[in-house]
Order: C-alpha cells, then structure tokens, then sequence
C-alpha cells in the first residue's frame, strides 16, 4: 500500500473550512490540468455542513464547470427529506454556486427499490467514468465522515456491504430509524487519489483515536486506506483530544 497518511488537528471548525477550501483548490487544479476534470464524492451528516457553507462563499474562483459532483452515500428517501444528503448538499453549497445541472451526480432515490437505486448509481459511475467491467472509479477526493460507532460513508460495523469487491455501489438495508441507504464501496473509496475524514467534536475522540492510531479494523473507517493516494484527517481540537503518536 503505498498512501500517505497525515492528521491535522485545527482549534475549531473556522479554522479547518479555509484549510479544506485550499486543498479543494489544489486538488481541482491539479485534476484539471491533467485530465479536464474533476471529480470528487461528497458525504452528509452534520459534520460538513459548516464546509459546505464556507465553500459556497469563498470558492468562487474555481472552475465548477469542470467539477463533478457526487455523493459517498445516500439515506433512501425522497430528495426533499430533511434527512436526505442531496437535500443537505443542495441548500448548503448547490443553492449558492452556479454549478451546472449535469455535474451534480445525486444517487437515484426515485426507484421502485433500494437495489434499483445502488444499481442505476453504478451504471452512472461506469458512464462518467468511462469504465470497462472489473475497472473502478478513481475519484479526485472523497470526503468522509466517521460516526461514532466507526462507520463511513453507509458503511457500518459487521454489514456485508464491507465485503464487497466487485460492485461499485452497494444497497443497504438498516433499521428504520437510520433508513435504508446506498453507499460507495471499500474498492470504490480505496481508488480515490485523495480521501479526507473531518470529524468534529468531543463524541469522536474516542472513535477517531481508534481509526487515526490503533486503526481499529473492525471500524469500517479504519478500512478506508488508499491504495495508492493520500489520506487526510482533519480534526478540531475536540475529536483530537484523545490522539497519541505511539500505540
Ligand atoms: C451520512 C454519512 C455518514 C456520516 C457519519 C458522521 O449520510 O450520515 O455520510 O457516514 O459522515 O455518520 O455523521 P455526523 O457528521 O452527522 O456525525
């Protein structure tokens, strides 16, 4: 495995958003130059929607007509649900940037069913990406988030969702009260160039010193590690409270 892993702890979250702003900055520039595009997979929770804010406000000298946007995953609900990430991504950044209509990549949630969902988003991502089977995307930057159970993206402690290797997309089934969801794959996260955890808060340390030092292996966030890119955590002070150099 050849990732580079750094961690950065910040005071509070008006410092980290001006710092994920310039990596954004970098990355896409970067991606552009090489390749015309870029294309990166964001995720919900509370966690980012101070970012999102943020980026709508100060990126505004990035060309978002060669930025494509996508989501790490998705609650199975109708696009105008609270709960729904599309609905978070939308009214924090979409709403306050001209991003065009065909590069923003919401997951289908208009399908008669969760697998017609996961499904359809992996055909999507093998047309964008241009993809011939056994191939997987290799997205720009994905940004990710940790729950306090360890979980990313939609993928939860013990689910079969880890095991996947082969689809890109993965539908699934949770209690009603987390919703059913569709989530990006381990190969899929793991192909990325650029992965960034933010995690915030006093009710991480715990977790976040589990995933950052002792990379606790049953937490499916101590999973993620790039193949061959670089990963990112980026913590305020609080989540970072329990981090130690040595275990
Ligand atoms: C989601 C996510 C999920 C999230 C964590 C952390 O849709 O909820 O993509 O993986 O990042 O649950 O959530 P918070 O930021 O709300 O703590």
């Amino acid at each position: 495995m050849g990732h580079r892993n750094r961690v950065h702890v910040f005071r509070n979250q008006e410092e980290i958003s001006p710092f994920l702003c310039n990596c954004w900055r970098e990355i896409s520039t970067e991606s552009i130059r090489r390749k015309g595009f870029f294309a990166v997979a964001l995720s919900g929770g509370r966690t980012p929607v101070p970012f999102y804010r943020n980026m709508a406000e100060t990126l505004t000298d990035v060309p978002w007509e060669k930025t494509h946007l996508f989501l790490a995953d998705e609650r199975f609900l109708p696009p105008d649900h609270p709960d729904s990430n599309y609905r978070q991504l939308k009214q924090t950044l979409l709403n306050n940037r001209e991003i065009p209509f065909e590069n923003v990549h919401p997951v289908p949630v208009e399908t008669p069913d969760l697998q017609a969902s996961a499904e359809k988003y992996e055909r999507e991502l093998t047309r964008f990406f241009k993809l011939s089977p056994d191939q997987f995307p290799c997205f720009d930057l994905i940004l990710l988030g940790i729950g306090e159970d360890g979980h990313t993206a939609s993928l939860f402690p013990g689910s079969p969702a880890l095991a996947e290797g082969k689809h890109l997309v993965f539908p699934v089934v949770l209690d009603q009260t987390r919703y059913h969801r569709v989530t990006l794959t381990l190969p899929v996260i793991n192909h990325a160039e650029n992965i960034f955890f933010l995690v915030t808060g006093e009710n991480k340390a715990t977790v976040a010193r589990k995933v950052v030092c002792q990379e606790d292996l049953s937490l499916p966030a101590s999973r993620v590690r790039p193949r061959s890119g670089n990963l990112d955590f980026v913590l305020d002070q609080e989540a970072g409270s329990q981090l130690t150099r040595q275990e």
